[in-house]
């Protein structure tokens, strides 16, 4: 969290329901004379007092956004979504088309609505545009030394003709997710991959960067990596040059219950 935020209880409109007493996770809230009262004014700043009250009586300050009214789930289809889930693919061709600054405003906004850890809200995004080729090229070379040396143990790596484009795939936007957190960037990135296929953008996941990453002070550097434990997510994202007519297929998950 990068700002302090203040709650506060307008004691006026309080009715005393106890719903943000029953709902905070860290007990920060208790029913005084007049009203609910917190015991600290700093907290998670998760907001689940702000979300449940009935009369709009809590507020935490210094947040650039206001909360929206909730819509009903039925609102939304489950299904369409897992549909979504079953055809975003990999995308490796891309369209010679810039992604609209309002497409990258939603793709940051699912990033940060994305459930963090203990609220931390500790993920940050770089997005490249102009000098894609000045975090490729670099984290090429290091792939390269990689598979010399690693084609002396294994051929697992043969398949792989790390041309110009290998990372990147030529896509007109690179979004670098970072976070001390694996999962907080891994959840955001999730997040923003799907909401990017619901606009109709394609996204391609590179592992190969991240692994790169990892061996290069030059880009470790370049990035301002605060540690070199920092997670680094690298997502390509622009318009698929090309059209899947039929889903994945996946083997069946494995489950048990109890
Ligand atoms: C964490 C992660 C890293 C990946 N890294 C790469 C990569 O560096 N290069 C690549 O071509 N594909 C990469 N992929 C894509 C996978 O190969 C792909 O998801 C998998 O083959 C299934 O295909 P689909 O995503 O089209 O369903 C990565 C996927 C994930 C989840």
């Amino acid at each position: 969290m990068q700002h302090q935020h203040f709650l506060t209880i307008d004691s006026k409109s309080c009715i005393k329901c106890g719903l943000c007493i029953k709902d905070c996770v860290i007990n920060n809230l208790h029913m005084g004379k007049d009203s609910a009262v917190a015991i600290k004014n700093t907290c998670l700043a998760c907001g689940h007092c702000v979300a449940i009250c009935p009369q709009n009586a809590v507020s935490l300050s210094d947040f650039e956004d206001s909360p929206l009214p909730v819509l009903p789930s039925s609102a939304f289809t489950g299904s369409d979504l897992v549909q979504l889930i079953r055809q975003r693919r990999s995308i490796r061709q891309f369209q010679n088309r810039k992604v609209p600054q309002e497409l990258l405003k939603q793709l940051l906004t699912a990033g940060q609505y994305t459930p963090t850890a203990s609220n931390s809200q500790n993920v940050s995004y770089l997005v490249i545009r102009e000098n894609i080729a000045s975090y490729e090229q670099p984290a090429l070379s290091t792939l390269r030394r990689l598979k010399r040396i690693q084609s002396i143990f294994s051929h697992s790596w043969d398949n792989f003709s790390i041309d110009e484009h290998f990372l990147f795939k030529k896509a007109p936007l690179v979004m670098i997710i970072k976070s001390p957190d694996l999962v907080n960037a891994s959840l955001a990135a999730a997040s923003i991959e799907l909401t990017a296929n619901a606009f109709g953008l394609g996204v391609l996941y590179s592992g190969f960067f991240s692994l790169a990453l990892k061996h290069s002070r030059k880009l470790q550097k370049k990035l301002l990596l605060s540690s070199r434990n920092e997670a680094v997510l690298a997502l390509a994202v622009g318009y698929p040059a090309v059209k899947y007519k039929r889903t994945a297929q996946k083997e069946h998950p494995v489950v048990s219950y109890d």
